[in-house]
């Protein structure tokens, strides 16, 4: 095929067509149509410039927060199927950036703190798509974990630190899957930008961890299409044609040869051909299977992150409902990560009452459009002496609160991650006359709840949770269903407010100075105060674990194992973490790292056995002087937990 083109062909098809397509040099060679996003299709146009309405999916911070393989499959095979019946190839997604700092605008878009979670979560995303025969986009390679200036600020990162967190996720993705394509980010990373970095590019993502796929670039992200091909960028989005320029004259100058551009064009030749083969095969899930998905992906992603005296599942008696939000949910952030609504989903009452429909619930607004970013003039506070009565004469109230797409979303991060001043006083001021209180929480990063939280009686952490949201949300609160989610990111105390540290005076640079030392491995290691740590979730269930074994296998093999037993009568999850602590380390090591992780189901007086196989990984750290993984010699603890900081069993060795 190749030698049917011309030069100019080949370098035109090196650059997107318009702005969600790749070349088809005039129906010489087929098009593929790309589309965003992680929480649905969101493919724009004339008359939706932010995307074609399309159901919204469960966003991956909730799939994080459900810590379920097979439900973030699942999820992968939905969208996928979105994009067969809507016309497009490559699903651009998912985006794995790290969660650095809790204040970053697309965390939403994003699983985790952790690379382990993120990297084996994410790998399930992409054989959803593919096995559907829709692509992916892996992105964005590599370390875009914040927005504000990610177009041009350069985040200075060491290489461990780099090969251990930033870079860590996408070796994970790749060692159990392969991207169709792998899209490079828009900042630099030590002084080079990521479509111009062939350190990164060519040498780590290629050569180091084996990718063979094709490299897109983030939207706009190429500075120049010749330094980018030198790289190894496949394909520029989106089509300019300054692009085609840069590759003209730098031929032309001698700077690149017909042999690089063939490298190139090959590999998206390949591509061509293997979107051509799947398209014909692909199959899409049932709607009805699709909203199911979404649905179980949602309840198994909330997080109680309190119950007061088992004040959910709601008893019967007169319910009051608070907020806007109860009758327009936080359903995504904005964005390439949103996802325009289509047709009309339930409030929280109409849901409730789908459940119950002789339950006694009553809905005041008493505030809406409230946010840290929202315009004074907009918000509303109203009707203050109904709404009070009616929390007076209730049983149980509960407050709807959170954020929204203006407020996490592309291009931006949070000055906060506390609730505005004005919910905050109104959550003070309901709990002075509510009988019982329980406060829903959807927002897309964490909230740091430390202001009123003590006041409340309950808090349901959903996130953002898409079209099934409200849904969701009444059978967890009627306890048709279980929430068995478990953090996915640290929820800190705002006093460490500073999250993204700039490590030198210049705008330009971000020094990430805090090493490996991220998330929980900052707040564990250096014993700071949290809200919530990273793997903490309630269950109306209760689980007991027991019979603690540990076998060695091998030179760093070893099977460990629990019982974990559900003594409650509720059916429910249960997430096991295993972690591992260095003792002996002559490097910086976090306190602990999450090196395993499985969710059980466990029926009410059900016992199961989980087991864990423990091997090299488990021990390396990431030696820059030989470029490769070693393992330090010495004592380890292997950590059997139930979250960061509630460790059930330890297990000391020598290796
Ligand atoms: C955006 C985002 C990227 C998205 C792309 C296409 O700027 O950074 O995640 O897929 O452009 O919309």
């Amino acid at each position: 095929m190749i030698n049917t083109l011309s030069l100019e062909e080949k370098m035109r098809l090196l650059i997107a067509k318009g702005g969600f397509s790749t070349q088809d040099l005039n129906g010489k060679v087929s098009k593929i149509e790309v589309s965003d996003g992680p929480c649905g299709v969101r493919r724009p146009n004339d008359e939706y410039p932010n995307g074609i309405p399309s159901f919204c999916y469960p966003a991956p911070h909730v799939l994080a927060n459900s810590w379920d393989r097979e439900i973030v499959y699942k999820i992968g095979q939905s969208i996928a199927s979105d994009c067969i019946e809507q016309g497009y190839d490559i699903l651009l997604a998912p985006g794995v950036n790290i969660k650095r700092t809790p204040l970053c605008g697309r965390n939403f878009e994003y699983f985790s703190e952790d690379p382990i979670l993120a990297g084996e979560l994410a790998a399930e995303y992409i054989k959803g798509c593919q096995d559907k025969g829709i692509g992916v986009s892996l992105k964005h390679f590599c370390a875009n974990n914040s927005e504000w200036d990610r177009l041009w600020i350069s985040n200075e990162i060491d290489l461990r630190t780099l090969r251990e967190i930033y870079v860590k996720v996408f070796e994970i993705v790749l060692s159990k899957v392969e991207p169709y394509t792998v899209m490079c980010a828009y900042n630099a990373v030590n002084g080079v930008n990521c479509a111009e970095n062939k350190g990164l590019l060519n040498d780590i993502l290629r050569e180091r961890l084996g990718y063979k796929g094709v490299i897109v670039s983030d939207w706009g992200a190429v500075h120049n299409r010749a330094e980018s091909l030198k790289a190894s960028l496949d394909i520029m989005f989106f089509e300019e044609e300054s692009g085609y320029l840069d590759l003209k004259r730098a031929y032309e100058d001698g700077f690149i040869t017909e042999e690089e551009i063939d490298v190139s064009v090959n590999r998206i030749l390949a591509l061509i051909e293997k979107v051509s083969k799947t398209k014909e095969k692909r199959i899409p899930i049932s709607t009805s299977e699709r909203y199911e998905n979404a649905f179980n992906a949602a309840i198994n992603g909330m997080v109680l992150l309190k119950n007061k005296d088992n004040v959910l599942p709601l008893q019967s008696g007169k319910i009051c409902l608070l907020g806007d939000m109860c009758v327009n949910p936080a359903r995504c952030g904005g964005g390439a990560g949103g996802v325009s609504q289509k047709g009309e989903i339930p409030s929280l009452k109409q849901a409730l009452k789908k459940y119950l429909p002789q339950i006694d619930v009553e809905y005041e607004m008493l505030y809406a459009n409230i946010c840290p970013t929202s315009n004074p003039a907009n918000e509303q506070i109203t009707n203050i002496p109904k709404a009070l009565d009616l929390v007076y004469d209730s049983d149980v109230t509960v407050m709807v609160v959170g954020s929204s797409s203006i407020v996490e979303t592309e291009s931006y991060d949070r000055a906060s991650i506390r609730l505005s001043d004005k919910i905050e006083k109104l959550i003070l001021e309901v709990s002075k006359n509510a009988n019982k209180l329980v406060v829903v929480v959807e927002s897309g990063s964490a909230i740091d709840m430390s202001a009123w939280i003590d006041c409340v009686d309950a808090v349901l952490y959903t996130g953002f949770c898409g079209d099934v949201i409200n849904d969701a949300i009444a059978g967890v609160l009627l306890g048709k269903y279980n929430p068995s989610g478990r953090l996915s990111e640290t929820f800190p105390l705002s006093k460490d407010n500073d999250f993204i540290k700039k490590g030198t005076d210049s705008i330009r640079v971000d020094r990430y100075s805090e090493g490996c030392l991220v998330g929980y491995r900052y707040y564990d290691t250096k014993g700071v105060d949290v809200l919530f740590p990273f793997g903490y979730g309630l269950s109306y269930a209760e689980y007991k674990y027991s019979n603690f074994t540990i076998e060695e296998k091998g030179e760093y093999e070893y099977v460990v194992g629990c019982d974990v037993e559900n003594v409650s009568n509720k059916d429910g999850d249960e997430v096991v973490q295993l972690y591992v602590r260095q003792i002996d380390h002559v490097l910086e090591k976090p306190n602990k790292e999450l090196k395993r992780f499985k969710k059980i189901k466990l029926n009410g007086k059900e016992k199961k056995r989980v087991e864990f196989n423990i091997s090299k990984d488990c021990f390396e750290s990431f030696n820059v002087w030989n470029n490769d993984w070693f393992i330090p010699k010495g004592r380890y603890e292997l950590l059997i937990a139930r979250n960061v900081r509630d460790i059930e069993h330890c297990y000391k060795i020598k290796v």
